[in-house]
């Protein structure tokens, strides 16, 4: 039975369990013990006040609620302690040292092709070129048609060219955007156009089905092959070195007449012979000519009054000729340790 006597020894206990209280949820469990609705040790002495004579009740009735008030309010304040004490734990656990040292930070370079792209950019922007581009998924119109090679022409072999549907095709080189180029512009023309272009090839040290071409145009009166050489010449002796020499070599693409490949003087052997260039003194860098006559008909261009030289040439074999870099597969393999060295 609930009396007064019990009180002290009541608030003793409580007073006890609080000291041993350290986180919330013991906090919340000795909250159940004395205030819980049907089992707390408190709540319990107050129901049993009825069964107090009716003259102890007030006195008795004004005592347990002062504990009670009491319990709440210790309780109250070791909550703030807990939250106090987790806050300053955890305030502790983030803090940061400003002395300290920053991490490094790996700074990214440019791959190598994107180097050398620039480079030649520079040179023939240096010389009065734009730059232009164009799609990658191309028509068969620019890729073919217009580049006088109409269907069941050998040049359209299936085996090389990647086609999306019979008029859609990954363009199989740069070359489209000269005709997209006549016909926005009328002659004087003077661009190049680097870009993706992409074939049917299996990987090797060689070839990818992916790989990076740069075409020039110019058209304009009196354009002559000794243009397309000396253009060329300059680009090359800028961007290898100043004995660089070249040579052309009777080819054979449909979209200029007369056609040439380009050598190169070898790089690595200056034209003496060596395993790279096979012995021959020269490489083979891309292909080019005058701009057949029969393209100007297609874009209506007075092939009477203009001529023009076009090329195409290979950036990628360019690149691994500058950088020494002996397997094409490096180049688009992304291994940070090859990267990481330009
Ligand atoms: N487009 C040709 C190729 O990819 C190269 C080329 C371009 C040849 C321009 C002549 C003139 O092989």
């Amino acid at each position: 039975m609930a009396t007064v006597e019990h009180l002290p020894p009541l608030w003793d206990a409580f007073r006890r369990d609080l000291a041993e209280v350290s986180t919330n949820d013991a906090l919340t469990e000795l909250r159940d013990k004395y205030l819980s609705r049907n089992r707390g040790v408190v709540t319990l002495e107050l129901k049993k006040l009825g069964q107090l004579p009716a003259q102890e009740r007030p006195q008795a009735g004004k005592l347990l609620n002062e504990l009670k008030v009491q319990v709440e309010e210790a309780l109250a304040e070791k909550a703030r302690e807990i939250s106090a004490r987790e806050h300053s734990a955890r305030y502790q656990a983030e803090r940061v040292d400003v002395t300290l040292p920053g991490y490094a930070y790996h700074i990214a370079s440019r791959h190598p092709i994107r180097r050398a792209l620039e480079e030649m950019e520079q040179i023939f922007v240096s010389m009065g070129f734009s730059v232009m581009s164009g799609p990658e998924v191309e028509l068969d119109y620019y890729n073919f048609e217009a580049l006088n090679i109409p269907k069941g022409h050998p040049a359209r072999d299936a085996q090389d060219t990647l086609y999306i549907t019979e008029n859609l095709l990954l363009r199989a080189h740069t070359s489209p955007v000269q005709i997209r180029t006549m016909e926005k512009q009328k002659p004087p023309v003077r661009i190049i156009a680097p870009g993706r272009v992409f074939r049917r090839d299996a990987v090797d040290a060689t070839h990818s089905p992916m790989f990076h071409q740069m075409e020039g145009l110019v058209v304009d009166q009196g354009i002559t092959l000794a243009d397309l050489k000396g253009t060329l010449e300059m680009f090359l002796k800028a961007f290898f070195s100043a004995d660089t020499r070249i040579r052309l070599r009777p080819s054979y693409f449909p979209f200029v007449e007369p056609g040439a490949e380009v050598d190169v003087s070898c790089i690595f052997c200056g034209g003496k012979g060596c395993s790279i260039c096979k012995q021959s003194g020269w490489i083979e860098i891309m292909g080019a000519g005058m701009v057949n006559p029969r393209v100007f008909r297609i874009l209506g261009y007075d092939h009477e009054k203009y001529t023009g030289f076009a090329w195409g040439m290979g950036v990628d074999r360019i690149v691994m000729l500058k950088y020494q870099v002996e397997d094409l597969r490096l180049l688009f393999d992304n291994d940070i340790r090859f990267l990481s060295q330009f």
